[in-house]
């Protein structure tokens, strides 16, 4: 299936906001390059550098109507017409092979890498998570994965179960198996990103313990330790009754893929059920919190 690809020149000071605008949109994957095409992959978020010429690449659905997201763009840069814009078709071949050259293994808190799979780890010797991203998110260098990455490198995951929602990759999955967790649930309405996701169990030899299913075959009732939704404000509100209910009492919830400026919106729905603390990386806040007992 090809792939409509939009470029546009941005500076160092709009970069962001223009990635924003692409990924609200429903980008599938929104990338920053340099003049010389290089990506931007810089796991330590605060000390990223953005060129003074940078482009922003968003690719979306060859079905998608980008006219309302070039408005959106020309509205945030209050300009008539967009600076270096090219609209090009990509074919499914050329999308997975132009990831291929730019995913980099990125390291975690020391001894946690993300490594593509067709990569030798820098350290064999470390906690390597194999991924290929195929055409789901999830790859450790956007804010908000690796935000919930950290989270859970500094909790005891033995014998935990976990659920992924919004699996993606199932990055975040596979890190919590890698980690001691007993089971993961990866959840997606993306039937491509349960696909990948198994894959990715598979390489990472975990997928005895993984689970890809679509929302509506979570078992009902089930309850875990750990959930994780790396999403975007919208269905993060939407999913409040959903996600809250599917935490045990004392158990944690990670809500990801909210900006600084949308932690105010989203923490009515969740604050009656959990003690919550913002983090925050880039212009992305992720909120985590275990949820109150009954009785509290
Ligand atoms: C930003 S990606 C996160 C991927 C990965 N978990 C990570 O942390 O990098 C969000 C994923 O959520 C999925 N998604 C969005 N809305 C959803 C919904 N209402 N139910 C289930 N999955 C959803 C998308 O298909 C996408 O794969």
């Amino acid at each position: 299936m090809p792939w409509l690809q939009l470029r546009i020149d941005a500076t160092e000071d709009n970069a962001q906001q223009l990635s924003d605008v692409m990924e609200e949109a429903g980008a599938i994957s929104v990338t920053l390059e340099d003049a010389a095409d290089q990506i931007l992959i810089e796991p330590d978020a605060e000390a990223l550098p953005l060129w003074s010429r940078t482009r922003v690449v968003g690719l979306f659905d060859a079905a998608s109507d980008v006219e309302p997201v070039k408005a959106r763009l020309r509205a945030l840069l209050g300009r008539e017409r967009l600076p270096g814009l090219q609209l090009k078709v990509i074919e499914d071949q050329d999308w997975g092979r132009a990831w291929m050259d730019r995913f980099e293994p990125i390291c975690f808190q020391n001894d946690l890498w993300v490594c593509p799979s067709w990569r030798t780890p820098p350290d064999p010797n470390a906690c390597n998570i194999y991924l290929d991203p195929g055409l789901a998110f999830g790859t450790g260098t956007h804010a908000s994965t690796a935000l919930c990455l950290e989270w859970l490198g500094e909790q005891g995951l033995t014998d935990k179960e976990i659920v992924d929602y919004g699996c993606g990759s199932g990055i975040l999955a596979v890190a919590g198996l890698k980690r001691g967790a007993r089971r993961a649930w990866g959840v997606d309405d993306d039937p491509r990103a349960l696909a990948v996701s198994a894959g990715n169990a598979e390489k990472n030899e975990v997928s005895a313990n993984y689970r890809p299913v679509p929302p509506e075959s979570l078992p009902p009732g089930l309850q875990v330790d750990i959930v994780l939704a790396n999403i975007l404000l919208a269905p993060l509100i939407a999913l409040a009754p959903r996600l809250t209910a599917l935490v045990k009492p004392g158990g944690n919830l990670v809500l990801a893929g909210i900006l600084k400026d949308q932690v105010s919106s989203l923490r009515p729905y969740y604050e009656g059920g959990f003690d919550l603390a913002v983090r925050t990386r880039e212009e992305w806040a992720m909120l985590a919190g275990a949820k109150r007992a009954p009785c509290d």
